[in-house]
């Protein structure tokens, strides 16, 4: 490593206090070997799908992603506070952000101590954890932006050959910008630099940091050596003076397209096979989810996936928070609905309404055929480890029930991988044990509502 004066002055700090276990000049990692396996499993429920198991890059959804998932093995990162190697403050700002323009969500929405753990593993992954902390890059306070500065940031954008990736107005569109690619060789874009809303962080002091020690992995060097304090400071005004403020998004008026538009944006490509048939299989397939799923369900699942708890029992992953905005979410209900292709569906029926004969013959039916894979909230208990599919007492707003008739009668005909199988229920069998899942799931819900 490049040792630098504040580097010797944490090792003349440490060695003072007699930190003896302290590998190297600086002082440990925040993180330690205890955090290591906690992490693993944090990292195989919410990273692995697109990180790949042992971290290189690799996993299920990473063929379908645009961006390519950092291959953790290589230890190289892009968003870095130290010259020196990634420190963990930095993978904890990234956890806390997420990288926009890719499919790496925020995961604000796991807890400081998870982040913490999973953090570990990614410096375990790398084989950093055991090196000290490198020490971060000084800064210096930003003096204030002025005309002045923002013309004297311009001169060194144009000095500094900025302008052959970025274009000369920041639009990423340069000269050398066409079919560029990063260190494992995939495709990469010259950030435009008119957006705003950078990727690791939009304080001058972040787009300090970037210019002064480049983004490891990709074309995009670093000027710490090269530009002065004052002229990087000048080039941050310059590009902040570049952001032009951008118009709200017009979707497409067909909802397939606008549904792309908006999957495109957070990835969800990666872990779902979409309308085209095309994509991974962390999550389901949403062709099919389409057909079973009710609007408003929707709707709720995608502004707050974890709030209803785990949907499928055997499935490894979890769908992540995206933090999708409002008019987002009802682009990809519509883009769901169109998908689905349903007929008017019947609406579910009043509890009133559901036969009491059919729902005690249709209670017997289902201790016997259903007991087995499925859990029916505290109405009827299946333990956890013999759960195959979802828990069954919320059907009544989530599944549609003209499409619980047909799939009860024959999954396998709507989805040849299920692994559910009732062979041999009669039309008025399947009509009865419809009738106790959803009067079961109509009640427990009336309880809900009432509390
Ligand atoms: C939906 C896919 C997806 C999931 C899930 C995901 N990531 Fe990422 N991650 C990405 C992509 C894509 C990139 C690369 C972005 C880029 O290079 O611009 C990335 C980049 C990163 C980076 C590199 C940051 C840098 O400075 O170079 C870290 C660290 C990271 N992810 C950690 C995690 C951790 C930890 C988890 C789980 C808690 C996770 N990711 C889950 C897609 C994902
Ligand atoms: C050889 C091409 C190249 C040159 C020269 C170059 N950049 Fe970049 N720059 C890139 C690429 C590629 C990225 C996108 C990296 C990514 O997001 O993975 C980037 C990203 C950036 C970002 C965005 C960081 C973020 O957090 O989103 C800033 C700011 C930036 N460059 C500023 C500059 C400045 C200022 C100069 C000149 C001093 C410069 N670049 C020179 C290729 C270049
Ligand atoms: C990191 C992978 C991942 C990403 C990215 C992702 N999902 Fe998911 N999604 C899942 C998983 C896993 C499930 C199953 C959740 C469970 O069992 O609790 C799921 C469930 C769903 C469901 C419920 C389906 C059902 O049959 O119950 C919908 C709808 C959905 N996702 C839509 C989306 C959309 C739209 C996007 C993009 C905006 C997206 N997902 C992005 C992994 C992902
Ligand atoms: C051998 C295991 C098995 C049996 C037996 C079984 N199921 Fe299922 N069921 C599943 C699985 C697995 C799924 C989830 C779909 C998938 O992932 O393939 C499912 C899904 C469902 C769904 C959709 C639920 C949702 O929220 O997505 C309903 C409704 C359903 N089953 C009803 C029944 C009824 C009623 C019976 C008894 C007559 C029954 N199942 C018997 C395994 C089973």
């Amino acid at each position: 490593m490049k040792v630098n004066a504040l580097t010797i002055g944490l090792a003349a700090i440490a060695s003072l206090l007699g930190a003896g276990e302290v590998r190297g000049a600086g002082p440990p990692r925040p993180v330690t070997e205890a955090d290591v396996g906690p992490g693993k499993q944090v990292y195989l429920r919410e990273c692995s799908a697109c990180h790949g198991e042992r971290g290189g890059g690799d996993g299920v959804a990473a063929a379908h992603l645009e961006v390519r998932p950092r291959n953790f093995l290589r230890a190289s990162f892009k968003f870095k506070t130290s010259p020196d190697g990634v420190r963990t403050d930095d993978l904890l700002a990234v956890l806390e952000r997420g990288i926009p323009g890719s499919a790496m969500p925020s995961f604000k929405f796991l807890s400081p101590k998870e982040r913490q753990q999973v953090a570990a593993y990614v410096l375990y992954l790398g084989d950093l954890l055991e090196e000290e902390e490198p020490a971060p890059a000084p800064t210096s306070t930003p003096p204030p932006t002025t005309p002045e500065t923002i013309a004297r940031g311009k001169v060194v954008y144009e000095e500094q050959l900025c302008g052959s990736c970025h274009g000369p107005g920041g639009k990423g569109d340069g000269k050398s910008a066409k079919g560029m690619k990063d260190s494992d060789g995939f495709p990469i874009k010259v950030r435009d630099l008119t957006l705003g809303g950078f990727r690791g962080g939009s304080r001058p002091v972040d787009l300090y940091l970037r210019f002064t020690l480049g983004l490891d992995g990709t074309p995009m060097p670093a000027y710490g050596d090269n530009v002065s304090e004052p002229d990087r400071w000048a080039l941050v005004d310059f590009i902040r003076s570049l952001e032009v403020p951008q118009k709200p998004v017009v979707y497409p008026k067909d909802p397939i397209k606008a549904g792309r538009q908006v999957a495109a944006v957070y990835g969800c490509r990666g872990c779902h096979v979409l309308d085209d048939g095309k994509g991974g299989d962390v999550g389901p397939d949403l062709r099919l989810s389409a057909q079973k799923l009710q609007p408003e369900w929707i709707r709720g699942f995608l502004a707050a996936p974890r709030a209803a708890g785990k949907i499928y029992p055997w499935r490894p992953h979890r769908m992540p928070e995206l933090g999708l905005h409002a008019p987002e979410v009802e682009v990809l209900t519509a883009y769901l609905g169109k998908m689905g292709k349903r007929k008017a569906a019947q609406p579910t029926p009043a509890l009133a309404q559901l036969v009491t004969d059919d729902v005690n013959a249709g209670k017997v039916l289902y201790m016997v055929r259903c007991t087995e894979c499925h859990n029916l909230g505290k109405v009827v208990e299946t333990p956890p480890i013999k759960q195959q599919g979802p828990d069954l007492i919320r059907v009544a707003e989530r599944i549609d029930y003209t499409w619980a008739q047909r799939w009860i009668t024959d999954p396998k005909k709507i989805d040849p991988n299920t692994k559910m199988t009732v062979p041999g229920l009669s039309p008025k069998e399947v009509d009865q044990v419809r009738a106790f899942v959803w009067w079961s799931s109509l009640t427990e819900l009336g309880k809900t509502a009432a509390r």
